[in-house]
């Protein structure tokens, strides 16, 4: 059975409140304008479905990342381009979903943690050093960079859309996309 070109998987990691949901959204409308389909998968989202029966120990983060990972290689491998805005805080998890996927893009959103912890936009971290949460990214649970991202967006004195146009320009620049007219 013939599935046309594949895609690729652009895979955004990076603490919470780094900027991946918002650069995700951002290239989702950059690739639509080019006429790719890409899906955004975003991990709190499918937390409310999906993967809803999980929690943030280190077993169900690596279910969750497993769960995400699968979905996105069922659509890379039909020619589209899933975006994945997924904390994925653990090298191995996405190291098993490099290697699944296969046409993998890691994509390292590398706002330092003191940043992330300005924005706050869900008051996570607030709740947490309040210790009325546990097992979060950055505070108490770990989150491992990505050694050798294909590439590192450095969302702080960006715009997201700048930050999103990065990505498009590495993309280019490395072959994954045409360049646009
Ligand atoms: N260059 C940038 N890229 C992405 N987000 C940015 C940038 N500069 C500021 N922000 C802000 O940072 C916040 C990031 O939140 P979000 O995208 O939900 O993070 P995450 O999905 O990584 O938890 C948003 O409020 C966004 O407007
Ligand atoms: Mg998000």
């Amino acid at each position: 059975m013939t599935r046309g070109p594949p895609g690729f998987c652009l895979w955004l990691t990076g603490l919470p409140s780094a900027g991946k949901t918002t650069i995700g959204k951002i290239l989702i409308e950059r690739l639509a304008a080019r006429g790719w389909y890409a899906e955004l998968l975003d991990g709190d989202e499918i937390r409310r479905g999906l993967s809803a029966d999980l929690g943030f120990d280190r077993a169900s983060r690596e279910a969750h990342a497993g769960r995400v990972a699968f979905v996105a290689k069922l659509l890379a491998r039909n020619g589209a381009i899933p975006i994945v805005a997924l904390i994925s805080p653990y090298r191995s998890s996405r190291a098993k979903a490099r290697a699944e996927i296969g046409r993998f893009v890691e994509v390292y959103v590398s706002t330092p943690l003191a940043v992330c912890e300005q924005r706050d936009v869900k008051g996570l971290y607030k709740r947490a050093r309040a210790g009325e949460i546990k097992e979060m990214t950055g505070i108490d649970d770990p989150y491992e960079p990505p050694e050798h991202p294909e590439i590192t967006v450095d969302a702080v004195g960006r715009s997201p859309a700048e930050s999103a146009d990065y990505v498009i320009g590495e993309l280019e620049r490395t072959g994954w996309m045409p360049t646009a007219r």
